[in-house]
Protein backbone atom coordinates (compact mmCIF):
# COMPACT_ATOMS: atom_id res chain seq x y z
CA UNK A 1 0.00 0.00 0.00
CA UNK A 2 1.26 3.54 -0.95
CA UNK A 3 2.05 5.78 1.81
CA UNK A 4 -1.29 8.21 1.92
CA UNK A 5 0.17 10.57 4.80
CA UNK A 6 3.51 11.49 5.82
CA UNK A 7 6.22 14.13 7.31
CA UNK A 8 9.03 15.22 4.75
CA UNK A 9 10.88 17.82 5.13
CA UNK A 10 9.14 20.80 6.38
CA UNK A 11 5.60 19.96 4.65
CA UNK A 12 2.79 17.24 4.91
CA UNK A 13 1.99 15.11 2.25
CA UNK A 14 -1.14 13.75 1.59
CA UNK A 15 -2.29 11.23 -1.69
CA UNK A 16 -5.37 13.21 -3.48
CA UNK A 17 -7.58 10.37 -2.79
CA UNK A 18 -10.13 11.83 -5.43
CA UNK A 19 -8.02 10.60 -7.97
CA UNK A 20 -7.20 7.49 -6.91
CA UNK A 21 -7.17 4.49 -8.22
CA UNK A 22 -5.80 6.06 -11.96
CA UNK A 23 -3.65 8.59 -11.00
CA UNK A 24 -0.83 8.46 -7.46
CA UNK A 25 -0.48 12.58 -7.02
CA UNK A 26 0.84 13.93 -3.84
CA UNK A 27 -0.66 16.99 -2.53
CA UNK A 28 2.00 19.17 -0.12
CA UNK A 29 0.39 21.42 2.20
CA UNK A 30 3.04 23.91 3.66
CA UNK A 31 0.61 26.38 4.80
CA UNK A 32 -3.20 26.17 6.61
CA UNK A 33 -5.13 27.01 3.86
CA UNK A 34 -3.27 24.16 1.85
CA UNK A 35 -4.39 22.28 4.72
CA UNK A 36 -8.16 23.22 4.78
CA UNK A 37 -8.87 23.12 1.17
CA UNK A 38 -7.70 19.35 1.03
CA UNK A 39 -10.04 18.55 4.11
CA UNK A 40 -13.02 20.22 2.83
CA UNK A 41 -12.42 19.76 -0.91
CA UNK A 42 -11.75 15.69 -0.50
CA UNK A 43 -8.74 15.06 -1.24
CA UNK A 44 -8.45 13.53 1.97
CA UNK A 45 -11.48 11.99 3.94
CA UNK A 46 -12.67 9.69 6.72
CA UNK A 47 -13.04 10.43 10.00
CA UNK A 48 -9.80 9.51 11.56
CA UNK A 49 -7.53 10.98 8.71
CA UNK A 50 -9.41 14.23 8.68
CA UNK A 51 -8.54 14.48 12.46
CA UNK A 52 -5.09 13.61 11.67
CA UNK A 53 -4.52 15.97 9.09
CA UNK A 54 -6.03 18.70 11.06
CA UNK A 55 -3.80 18.22 13.63
CA UNK A 56 -0.86 18.35 11.42
CA UNK A 57 -2.35 21.59 9.94
CA UNK A 58 -2.49 23.14 13.47
CA UNK A 59 1.61 22.62 14.20
CA UNK A 60 1.26 24.21 10.49
CA UNK A 61 -0.64 26.87 11.50
CA UNK A 62 1.24 27.46 14.23
CA UNK A 63 4.21 27.72 12.28
CA UNK A 64 2.73 30.21 9.74
CA UNK A 65 2.15 32.79 12.39
CA UNK A 66 5.44 32.52 13.94
CA UNK A 67 6.95 33.20 10.79
CA UNK A 68 5.66 36.74 10.86
CA UNK A 69 5.97 37.17 14.44
CA UNK A 70 7.91 36.80 17.64
CA UNK A 71 4.75 35.74 19.77
CA UNK A 72 1.64 33.43 18.95
CA UNK A 73 -1.76 35.21 20.34
CA UNK A 74 -5.01 34.01 21.61
CA UNK A 75 -6.82 35.50 18.64
CA UNK A 76 -4.30 33.75 16.07
CA UNK A 77 -4.86 30.28 17.62
CA UNK A 78 -8.38 30.47 17.80
CA UNK A 79 -8.43 31.98 13.79
CA UNK A 80 -6.52 28.41 12.68
CA UNK A 81 -8.68 26.18 15.36
CA UNK A 82 -11.68 27.44 14.02
CA UNK A 83 -10.90 27.75 10.47
CA UNK A 84 -9.95 23.40 10.55
CA UNK A 85 -13.37 22.98 12.87
CA UNK A 86 -15.35 24.45 9.78
CA UNK A 87 -14.08 21.95 7.28
CA UNK A 88 -16.41 19.25 7.87
CA UNK A 89 -18.66 18.79 10.47
CA UNK A 90 -19.57 15.62 10.95
CA UNK A 91 -16.82 13.53 11.96
CA UNK A 92 -16.15 13.93 15.66
CA UNK A 93 -12.58 12.41 15.12
CA UNK A 94 -11.68 16.53 13.87
CA UNK A 95 -12.93 18.03 17.07
CA UNK A 96 -11.12 15.32 19.03
CA UNK A 97 -7.70 15.60 17.58
CA UNK A 98 -8.19 20.00 17.86
CA UNK A 99 -9.08 19.44 21.14
CA UNK A 100 -5.84 17.72 22.29
CA UNK A 101 -3.51 19.59 19.66
CA UNK A 102 -5.16 22.65 21.92
CA UNK A 103 -3.87 20.81 25.18
CA UNK A 104 -0.17 20.23 23.44
CA UNK A 105 -0.02 23.90 22.74
CA UNK A 106 -1.55 25.14 26.13
CA UNK A 107 1.51 22.76 27.63
CA UNK A 108 4.22 24.18 25.18
CA UNK A 109 3.26 27.91 24.85
CA UNK A 110 5.69 29.27 27.36
CA UNK A 111 8.42 27.77 26.21
CA UNK A 112 10.62 27.66 22.37
CA UNK A 113 9.87 25.05 20.22
CA UNK A 114 6.16 25.44 20.33
CA UNK A 115 6.13 24.13 16.53
CA UNK A 116 8.14 21.08 17.06
CA UNK A 117 5.99 20.35 19.99
CA UNK A 118 2.56 20.30 18.22
CA UNK A 119 4.26 18.17 15.07
CA UNK A 120 5.02 15.81 17.71
CA UNK A 121 1.96 15.44 19.13
CA UNK A 122 0.02 15.36 15.23
CA UNK A 123 2.73 12.57 14.53
CA UNK A 124 2.01 10.78 17.75
CA UNK A 125 -2.28 11.02 17.08
CA UNK A 126 -0.94 9.63 13.90
CA UNK A 127 0.87 6.64 14.78
CA UNK A 128 -1.51 6.09 18.02
CA UNK A 129 -4.66 5.57 15.61
CA UNK A 130 -2.81 3.09 13.49
CA UNK A 131 -2.32 1.08 16.78
CA UNK A 132 -6.03 1.60 17.76
CA UNK A 133 -6.62 0.31 14.29
CA UNK A 134 -4.31 -2.72 14.54
CA UNK A 135 -6.24 -3.33 17.91
CA UNK A 136 -9.71 -3.08 17.24
CA UNK A 137 -9.17 -5.46 14.16
CA UNK A 138 -7.74 -7.86 16.14
CA UNK A 139 -10.86 -8.14 18.17
CA UNK A 140 -13.14 -7.63 15.15
CA UNK A 141 -11.54 -10.73 13.78
CA UNK A 142 -13.35 -12.88 16.27
CA UNK A 143 -16.43 -12.02 14.71
CA UNK A 144 -15.51 -13.29 11.27
CA UNK A 145 -16.14 -16.97 10.18
CA UNK A 146 -13.84 -18.88 7.67
CA UNK A 147 -16.17 -18.55 4.03
CA UNK A 148 -17.79 -15.37 5.27
CA UNK A 149 -19.13 -13.12 2.54
CA UNK A 150 -19.03 -9.37 4.18
CA UNK A 151 -20.52 -6.30 2.75
CA UNK A 152 -18.78 -2.75 3.66
CA UNK A 153 -20.08 0.89 2.62
CA UNK A 154 -18.03 3.83 1.79
CA UNK A 155 -14.24 3.54 2.46
CA UNK A 156 -13.31 2.47 6.37
CA UNK A 157 -9.86 1.32 4.97
CA UNK A 158 -6.05 2.77 5.37
CA UNK A 159 -7.07 5.45 3.19
CA UNK A 160 -9.38 6.84 5.91
CA UNK A 161 -7.19 6.08 8.86
CA UNK A 162 -3.69 6.61 9.85
CA UNK A 163 -3.23 3.17 7.95
CA UNK A 164 -4.99 0.26 8.45
CA UNK A 165 -8.38 1.12 8.57
CA UNK A 166 -11.53 -0.10 10.89
CA UNK A 167 -13.92 -1.87 9.29
CA UNK A 168 -11.43 -3.28 6.30
CA UNK A 169 -8.59 -3.35 9.31
CA UNK A 170 -11.09 -5.71 10.75
CA UNK A 171 -11.63 -7.84 7.28
CA UNK A 172 -8.12 -7.73 6.81
CA UNK A 173 -7.20 -9.17 10.57
CA UNK A 174 -9.33 -12.08 9.87
CA UNK A 175 -8.08 -12.69 6.03
CA UNK A 176 -4.16 -12.02 7.77
CA UNK A 177 -5.38 -14.90 10.30
CA UNK A 178 -5.91 -17.41 7.49
CA UNK A 179 -10.23 -16.88 7.28
CA UNK A 180 -11.10 -17.23 3.43
CA UNK A 181 -13.17 -13.66 3.26
CA UNK A 182 -15.30 -12.71 0.62
CA UNK A 183 -16.17 -9.05 0.59
CA UNK A 184 -19.04 -7.36 -1.15
CA UNK A 185 -18.09 -3.26 -1.81
CA UNK A 186 -20.90 -0.56 -2.74
CA UNK A 187 -19.96 1.89 -4.71
CA UNK A 188 -21.21 4.84 -2.88
CA UNK A 189 -22.14 7.46 -4.81
CA UNK A 190 -21.48 10.36 -5.69
CA UNK A 191 -17.88 9.96 -4.89
CA UNK A 192 -17.41 6.33 -5.69
CA UNK A 193 -15.41 5.56 -2.18
CA UNK A 194 -16.21 2.21 -2.41
CA UNK A 195 -15.70 1.78 -5.98
CA UNK A 196 -12.50 3.53 -6.36
CA UNK A 197 -10.80 3.26 -2.75
CA UNK A 198 -12.09 -0.19 -1.01
CA UNK A 199 -12.63 -2.30 -3.96
CA UNK A 200 -8.96 -1.06 -4.51
CA UNK A 201 -7.40 -1.59 -1.23
CA UNK A 202 -8.64 -5.03 -1.00
CA UNK A 203 -7.76 -5.57 -4.55
CA UNK A 204 -3.87 -4.93 -3.94
CA UNK A 205 -4.21 -6.94 -0.17
CA UNK A 206 -5.57 -10.00 -2.09
CA UNK A 207 -8.85 -10.36 -0.61
CA UNK A 208 -11.50 -11.34 -2.80
CA UNK A 209 -13.85 -8.05 -3.67
CA UNK A 210 -16.80 -7.90 -6.08
CA UNK A 211 -17.66 -4.32 -6.42
CA UNK A 212 -22.07 -3.36 -6.16
CA UNK A 213 -24.22 -0.30 -6.90
CA UNK A 214 -25.81 1.05 -4.04
CA UNK A 215 -29.24 0.01 -4.98
CA UNK A 216 -28.72 -3.86 -4.63
CA UNK A 217 -28.13 -4.00 -1.15
CA UNK A 218 -31.59 -5.23 -0.03
CA UNK A 219 -31.49 -8.01 -2.61
CA UNK A 220 -27.93 -9.37 -1.70
CA UNK A 221 -29.91 -9.71 1.77
CA UNK A 222 -32.89 -11.09 0.61
CA UNK A 223 -30.89 -13.88 -1.72
CA UNK A 224 -29.08 -14.34 1.24
CA UNK A 225 -25.66 -13.76 -0.23
CA UNK A 226 -24.26 -11.51 2.68
CA UNK A 227 -23.87 -13.05 6.01
CA UNK A 228 -21.99 -9.95 8.09
CA UNK A 229 -22.14 -6.22 7.18
CA UNK A 230 -19.31 -4.09 8.71
CA UNK A 231 -19.33 -0.29 8.60
CA UNK A 232 -17.18 2.31 9.96
CA UNK A 233 -18.06 5.76 11.67
CA UNK A 234 -17.74 9.56 11.93
CA UNK A 235 -19.73 10.10 15.17
CA UNK A 236 -21.07 7.59 17.62
CA UNK A 237 -23.59 9.12 20.69
CA UNK A 238 -23.85 8.06 24.11
CA UNK A 239 -27.36 5.60 22.95
CA UNK A 240 -25.17 4.64 19.64
CA UNK A 241 -26.88 6.28 17.05
CA UNK A 242 -23.97 6.39 14.26
CA UNK A 243 -23.26 8.74 11.53
CA UNK A 244 -21.53 7.37 8.32
CA UNK A 245 -22.34 7.85 4.90
CA UNK A 246 -25.22 8.35 3.58
CA UNK A 247 -26.59 5.21 2.97
CA UNK A 248 -25.58 3.46 6.22
CA UNK A 249 -29.13 3.79 7.30
CA UNK A 250 -30.68 1.91 4.65
CA UNK A 251 -28.19 -1.13 4.72
CA UNK A 252 -28.59 -0.95 8.66
CA UNK A 253 -33.14 -1.56 8.10
CA UNK A 254 -32.33 -4.46 5.54
CA UNK A 255 -30.04 -6.17 7.16
CA UNK A 256 -32.08 -5.80 10.57
CA UNK A 257 -35.02 -7.08 8.33
CA UNK A 258 -32.77 -10.01 7.29
CA UNK A 259 -31.49 -10.55 10.30
CA UNK A 260 -27.83 -10.38 9.45
CA UNK A 261 -25.33 -8.71 11.75
CA UNK A 262 -24.92 -4.75 11.69
CA UNK A 263 -21.20 -3.82 12.94
CA UNK A 264 -19.48 -0.51 13.53
CA UNK A 265 -15.99 -0.67 13.54
CA UNK A 266 -14.56 2.60 14.93
CA UNK A 267 -11.96 3.71 17.47
CA UNK A 268 -13.13 5.05 20.59
CA UNK A 269 -11.97 9.09 19.17
CA UNK A 270 -15.21 8.52 17.30
CA UNK A 271 -17.60 8.53 20.09
CA UNK A 272 -18.47 11.39 21.12
CA UNK A 273 -19.06 11.94 24.98
CA UNK A 274 -21.05 15.03 24.40
CA UNK A 275 -23.85 14.36 22.16
CA UNK A 276 -27.23 12.67 23.61
CA UNK A 277 -28.36 10.86 20.62
CA UNK A 278 -28.31 11.07 16.61
CA UNK A 279 -30.67 13.92 16.27
CA UNK A 280 -27.88 16.35 17.80
CA UNK A 281 -25.26 15.28 15.15
CA UNK A 282 -24.32 17.84 12.60
CA UNK A 283 -24.84 16.50 9.30
CA UNK A 284 -22.90 17.44 6.15
CA UNK A 285 -24.71 18.95 3.21
CA UNK A 286 -22.72 18.99 0.46
CA UNK A 287 -23.20 20.59 -2.66
CA UNK A 288 -26.02 19.29 -4.77
CA UNK A 289 -24.06 19.95 -7.93
CA UNK A 290 -21.81 17.25 -6.62
CA UNK A 291 -24.47 14.63 -7.64
CA UNK A 292 -24.78 15.98 -10.92
CA UNK A 293 -21.65 14.75 -12.52
CA UNK A 294 -19.61 12.08 -12.54
CA UNK A 295 -15.52 12.91 -13.46
CA UNK A 296 -16.63 15.95 -15.11
CA UNK A 297 -19.53 15.10 -17.30
CA UNK A 298 -23.06 16.07 -16.22
CA UNK A 299 -25.53 13.20 -15.95
CA UNK A 300 -28.81 15.72 -15.86
CA UNK A 301 -29.40 18.95 -17.06
CA UNK A 302 -28.02 21.80 -15.58
CA UNK A 303 -31.68 23.03 -14.05
CA UNK A 304 -32.25 19.95 -12.64
CA UNK A 305 -32.12 20.69 -8.32
CA UNK A 306 -30.21 18.25 -6.91
CA UNK A 307 -29.08 17.50 -3.00
CA UNK A 308 -26.49 15.72 -1.19
CA UNK A 309 -26.05 14.59 2.61
CA UNK A 310 -23.06 13.12 2.89
CA UNK A 311 -24.12 11.30 5.73
CA UNK A 312 -27.09 9.71 7.89
CA UNK A 313 -27.75 8.24 11.31
CA UNK A 314 -28.27 4.84 11.94
CA UNK A 315 -30.75 4.26 15.04
CA UNK A 316 -28.38 2.20 17.46
CA UNK A 317 -31.00 -0.30 17.54
CA UNK A 318 -30.10 -1.61 14.02
CA UNK A 319 -26.78 -2.19 15.36
CA UNK A 320 -25.20 -5.75 16.63
CA UNK A 321 -22.38 -4.42 18.09
CA UNK A 322 -19.47 -1.68 17.86
CA UNK A 323 -15.68 -2.70 17.55
CA UNK A 324 -13.18 -0.80 19.19
CA UNK A 325 -9.45 -1.10 20.53
CA UNK A 326 -10.79 -1.81 24.06
CA UNK A 327 -13.14 -4.68 22.35
CA UNK A 328 -16.57 -5.43 21.18
CA UNK A 329 -19.42 -2.93 23.21
CA UNK A 330 -22.60 -4.73 23.46
CA UNK A 331 -26.13 -4.21 24.72
CA UNK A 332 -27.16 -1.98 26.69
CA UNK A 333 -24.73 0.40 24.41
CA UNK A 334 -25.54 3.80 26.78
CA UNK A 335 -23.74 1.93 29.85
CA UNK A 336 -20.88 0.60 28.03
CA UNK A 337 -20.20 3.66 25.60
CA UNK A 338 -19.86 5.74 28.79
CA UNK A 339 -17.28 3.47 30.16
CA UNK A 340 -15.43 3.96 27.28
CA UNK A 341 -14.52 7.69 27.67
CA UNK A 342 -13.33 7.22 31.16
O1 LIG B 1 -17.14 11.57 3.10
P1 LIG B 1 -16.11 10.63 3.61
O2 LIG B 1 -15.42 9.86 2.54
O3 LIG B 1 -15.15 11.33 4.56
O4 LIG B 1 -16.91 9.57 4.48
C1 LIG B 1 -16.20 8.53 5.09
C2 LIG B 1 -17.07 7.59 5.84
O5 LIG B 1 -18.25 7.75 5.93
C3 LIG B 1 -16.36 6.48 6.58
O6 LIG B 1 -17.16 5.35 6.63
C4 LIG B 1 -16.06 6.94 8.01
O7 LIG B 1 -15.43 8.18 8.02
C5 LIG B 1 -15.23 5.96 8.74
S1 LIG B 1 -13.59 5.89 8.15
C6 LIG B 1 -12.71 4.85 9.15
Amino acid sequence: MLRHIFWKDDALFLLDQRLLPFKKVYITCRTLDDVVEAIRGMAIRGAPLIGIVAAYGCAIGVREVLSTKKRITERDIENIWKRLEMTRPTAVNLFWALKRMRSALDGSRRKEGVFDSLLKEAITIHVEDVEKNRMLSLFGAELIEDGDTILTHCNAGALATGGYGTALGVIRAAYESGKRIRVIATETRPYLQGARLTAWELYNDGIEVELVPDNHVGFLFSRRQIEKVIVGADRIALNGDTANKIGTFTIALCAYHAKIPFYVAAPISTFDGDTKDGSSIPIEERKGDEVKYIYNTPITLDEIKSRYYSFDITPSRYITSFITEKGIVVRPFKRYIKLLHR
